[in-house]
């Protein structure tokens, strides 16, 4: 379905694409002839992430360290982006943050951080780089990454919950009002696609795993180049009329309920609180 030129002409920018999925959309674009741009918090995962995207055979590839939630350092970023790249047409909005907690035990500062980078960082993202599409009338293409919890919410990530079901507010609203500058704003749900930023925060050990696994319709997690591929056809112009979507990947999980509600059946939940404190990273892992 795809060849070297499925991506020809496309600068795109994926948030968070030093690692995990970002990484593997990142790689895979650069393989179908994208120019990529990514970025995040650490400037050397982003120097390695951009030597292994090179190695795909990527003609330019461009790198830059922010954080999502900074409006003002974002904006720079895309300045600089489309200075090294030429003018960027399209958007991934990947970076995110989430990790298990009782919703009682949350403090406020946990609950602002993740619905600051998620909700708040695509909103920066989306509006730095629409407004330049608007204002050069160009056109340009959007895609967020939620969950397959954002319609149904989710036991012990009430956060990601809440800014996700925001960011596919924020995709809806855009495709509509954007549309008419030739802006399309898309999305996907993935299910299981592990990552090590990801499991290391959401899976509290191998026993939760393997039952996580066996309650799987199809009995597996997802591949990562089943996610890119995906990302690839949202992206590409063989999708041009696809407006305002939101794809689930997830093959078949979400009709069992929300990802996370399950663990409340697998250990009583002082024992689950427990397994939550031991999962939290020391302030120089995070
Ligand atoms: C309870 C926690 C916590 C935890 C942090 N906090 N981890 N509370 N349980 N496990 C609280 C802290 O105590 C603090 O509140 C507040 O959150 C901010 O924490 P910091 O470490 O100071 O923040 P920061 O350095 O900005 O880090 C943000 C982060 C971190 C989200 C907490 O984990 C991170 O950088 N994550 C990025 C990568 C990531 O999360 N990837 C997974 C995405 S997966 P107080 O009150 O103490 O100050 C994903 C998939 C969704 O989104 C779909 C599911 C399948």
């Amino acid at each position: 379905m795809f060849t070297p030129q499925t991506l020809e002409g496309k600068n795109i920018l994926i948030t968070g694409g030093g690692s995990g999925l970002g990484l593997a959309m990142a790689s895979r674009f650069a393989e179908l002839g994208a120019n990529v741009a990514i970025c995040g918090r650490n400037l050397e995962r982003l120097e390695s992430a951009a030597e292994q995207i090179q190695k795909q055979g990527a003609k330019k590839v461009a790198i830059y360290a922010v954080d999502v939630r900074d409006y003002e350092g974002v904006g720079k970023m895309i300045d600089y982006f489309m200075q090294e790249l030429g003018f960027l047409n399209g958007l991934v909005n990947n970076a995110a943050g989430n990790f298990l907690c009782a919703s009682e035990d949350l403090t406020p500062n946990g609950f602002k951080s993740i619905v600051d980078i998620v909700l708040h960082g695509t909103f920066n993202c989306t509006q730095q780089l629409g407004k330049r599409w608007i204002q050069n009338q160009q056109k340009g293409t959007i895609l967020n990454i939620v969950t397959t919890y954002t319609e149904t919410g989710c036991a012990f990530v009430l956060p990601s919950a809440c800014a996700k079901a925001g960011v596919y507010a924020l995709t809806t609203t855009l495709a509509y009002e954007w549309g008419p500058y030739g802006i399309r704003c898309n999305s996907i749900a993935p299910g299981p696609f592990p990552t090590e930023g990801a499991w290391s925060r959401l899976m509290p050990n191998k026993d939760f795993q393997q039952r996580y696994i066996k309650h799987h319709p199809m009995g597996r997690v997802g591949e990562h180049i089943e996610l890119a591929n995906l990302a690839v056809f949202l992206m590409s112009d063989l999708a041009p009329y696809i407006n305002g979507e939101c794809v689930v990947i997830d093959g078949g999980e979400r009709l069992q309920g929300a990802e996370f509600n399950q663990f409340m059946h697998f250990v009583d939940r002082s024992t689950l609180k427990q397994l939550f404190q031991t999962m939290r990273p020391s302030k120089k892992d995070s």
